[in-house]
């Protein structure tokens, strides 16, 4: 049965069961990683609505549940089979639960049999780029005693085009423009369960973004492992940058936002495109990974700590009130600790809005899990602390050189702790809180005098403001 047939069938089913049952099957899909996953998670939602799901309320309530896996760091594994151990209880008391098992964990050797291990409650499983045969999977898992596996079998996929998604906002979407990665930094699984890179082509995605504006979509999001390398194999000579000029070029889009940028592939025409298109917003994601040149070249990064630096400065140069986040790694076999140091100067040097800290964390089947002089664990921790101690005084010092001015932010929606307060963004994708007005709706944009700053936030008062609607 063709991938059409089987979500036809289900829709048949589902049509029944609601029949009979007087209510629709509901689904649950709980996602883990970075945005490209969240991304899936809307597309794997697109589908089961295709079919007739609906979205249940609480995961008690799902008739089909589907987690959608990460295992860039243990730590991430370790929380989804926590997850996946919770459900067995709930599938005990209601045996005609589907439970799946999606995304980049299920693309790792041997996974498999740890979940036939581990997980016998568990009745699929589905792996990255696979977003298109859900049909038959769900279908198989119906009439199947035994776990249903649908994993990429290679490098060289093709991309899932034209599948519904389900997003979770009205007001801003992410829209995935290449996937896979050819860079094999040495710690990082993602292109072992991600496979090679392949960009989508420039008429997909502006007609995708198209018609995402004309349903009052104000903000993009562009995706990539290294959005920097866009265009490589396609038929059309395009790179990034013309790529970015086109979207800018969209009627009625108002913010493009784009992760993540590979330093090494960081060009003059990008900065310069940054620079003159008007809704290309002011915040590169720069992962630097670590300071010291020798760790660079074992992660083989391809650039030493003074590229970095000097990339930054002409970044800076060219972009006013450019922000600037970056990603970096404690504890890369063999860090010592003048190696250590030298990231702690890198931090100094490149004051860094943000840092996302991670301790490294040994996948199999990298370059580096193989390495001898794994740095044992308390020393990793003691570094990941005395890094985010200098970072968080270097983010709050450039907060505070904020005060007093005002910023255009986006509204996002209620604060998460607070339903007075209203969360949004700068272009420069700082986080701003404010108390609510009550004709404030997402994706407005309002102009907001900043009274004071933390670490993490800034605070302030809407001005007199056109909502920009
Ligand atoms: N393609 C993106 C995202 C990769 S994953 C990029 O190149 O930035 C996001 C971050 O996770 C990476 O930037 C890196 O800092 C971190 N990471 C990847 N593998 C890791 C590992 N084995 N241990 C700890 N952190 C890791
Ligand atoms: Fe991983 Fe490096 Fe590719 Fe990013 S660029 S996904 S860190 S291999
Ligand atoms: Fe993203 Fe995690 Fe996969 S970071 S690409 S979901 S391994």
């Amino acid at each position: 049965m063709n991938n059409m047939e089987a979500i036809a069938s289900l829709q048949q089913m589902n049509m029944e069961y609601d029949r009979l049952n007087h209510q629709k099957r509901q689904y649950a899909v709980l996602t883990y990683g970075c945005q490209m996953n969240e991304h899936d998670s809307e597309m794997i939602a697109g589908m089961l609505e295709s079919m007739g799901y609906i979205l249940a309320q609480s995961i008690n309530e799902a008739d089909i549940i589907i987690i959608n896996t990460c295992c860039v760091r243990e730590s991430a594994e370790q929380k989804i089979y926590g997850k996946i151990g919770s459900l067995k209880k709930i599938k005990e008391e209601r045996p005609h639960l589907l439970i799946g098992v999606s995304g980049c964990m299920m693309q790792k050797p041997n996974e498999l049999n740890r979940i036939r291990r581990i997980a016998p409650h568990v009745d699929f499983v589905l792996g990255t780029d696979m977003i298109h045969t859900l049909g038959n999977v769900i279908l198989d898992a119906y009439t199947q005693r035994k776990l249903v596996v649908q994993i990429s079998p290679d490098e060289y996929r093709q991309i899932d085009e034209g599948l519904p998604h389900s997003r979770q906002d009205d007001y801003r979407a992410w829209v995935a423009i290449m996937h896979g990665c050819n860079n094999f930094c040495t710690y990082c699984i993602v292109p072992h369960v991600r496979g090679r890179e392949r960009s989508r082509t420039p008429t997909a995605i502006i007609s995708e973004i198209t018609q995402l504006t004309r349903k009052g979509v104000k903000e993009v999001t562009l995706l990539g492992q290294n959005v920097n390398s866009y265009g490589r194999g396609l038929q059309t000579p395009i790179d990034f940058s013309d790529l970015l000029m086109m979207v800018n070029n969209i009627p009625n889009i108002q913010r493009i936002r784009f992760m993540t940028s590979h330093p090494r592939d960081l060009t003059e025409k990008l900065i310069k495109t940054i620079e003159i298109s008007k809704h290309v917003c002011e915040h590169i994601h720069l992962p630097a990974q670590a300071g010291s040149d020798r760790i660079l070249q074992l992660m083989n990064r391809g650039y030493n700590q003074l590229q970095y630096l000097e990339l930054l400065t002409q970044i800076r140069e060219r972009i006013p009130h450019v922000s600037v986040t970056t990603d970096i790694i404690v504890g890369f076999p063999g860090e010592t600790e003048d190696d250590f140091q030298e990231t702690l100067k890198l931090c100094v040097k490149a004051q860094w809005d943000t840092a996302y800290t991670f301790i490294y964390s040994n996948r199999s089947g990298t370059t580096a899990s193989t390495m001898v002089d794994q740095i044992p664990i308390a020393v990793k921790k003691r570094r990941l602390q005395e890094l985010m101690a200098l970072q968080n005084e270097i983010s709050l010092k450039i907060n505070q050189q904020l005060l007093s001015t005002t910023l255009e932010v986006m509204v996002e929606g209620e604060s998460q702790n607070d339903a007075q307060t209203l969360a949004g963004r700068t272009r420069t994708h700082k986080l701003v809180l404010f108390p609510k007005l009550t004709n404030l709706m997402p994706g407005d944009i309002v102009q907001v005098r900043i009274d004071e700053v933390k670490t993490w936030t800034l605070h302030g008062q809407v001005v007199p403001y056109d909502t920009g609607r």
